[in-house]
């Protein structure tokens, strides 16, 4: 297989080629899904979270090379940030590690902002007395 290299800088083919952090996080403390509907891609992320940290993130990305570089880079990003941290990250922050992706690809990073989102949700839920969003407020 031969990429584009028009398309894509080489951060993005190394992330794309090379992906970190594929996989299942053991016995994940949470887990998110994403996927973007109008081409069925899909991406599941899991987390270990230890003292309100994100010690450990994995991902499986069934999806283009923009969605699984863009997987491969959030996890990279993640790890090691509070939880309150995580809940401000966002797609830009993955197109901006990547070096940028061509426009039309953009749309592809938000699955890895929207699985993560979604794994806060699913930790929040879990906890004694979690609720869907928000923090601890007591
Ligand atoms: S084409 Fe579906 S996420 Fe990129």
């Amino acid at each position: 297989m031969s990429p584009a290299p028009a398309l894509y800088n080489a951060i993005v083919l190394d992330h794309f080629l090379n992906p970190r952090n594929v996989g299942d996080v053991p016995q994940a403390e949470a887990l998110g899904e994403a996927g973007e509907p109008n081409c069925g891609d899909a991406m599941r992320l899991s987390l270990r979270i230890k003292h309100g940290r994100i010690v450990d993130a994995r991902f499986r990305t069934v999806g283009c090379g923009a969605a699984i570089a863009s997987s491969s880079m959030a996890t990279e990003l993640i790890k090691g940030r509070t939880l309150e941290e995580a809940r401000h990250f966002s797609n830009q922050e993955v197109v901006a590690a990547l070096g940028g992706l061509p426009p039309a690809k953009v749309q592809c990073s938000l699955l890895a902002g929207q699985a993560l989102q979604a794994a806060l949700e699913d930790y929040e839920k879990r906890r004694p007395g979690g609720r869907a969003r928000g923090r601890t407020g007591r």
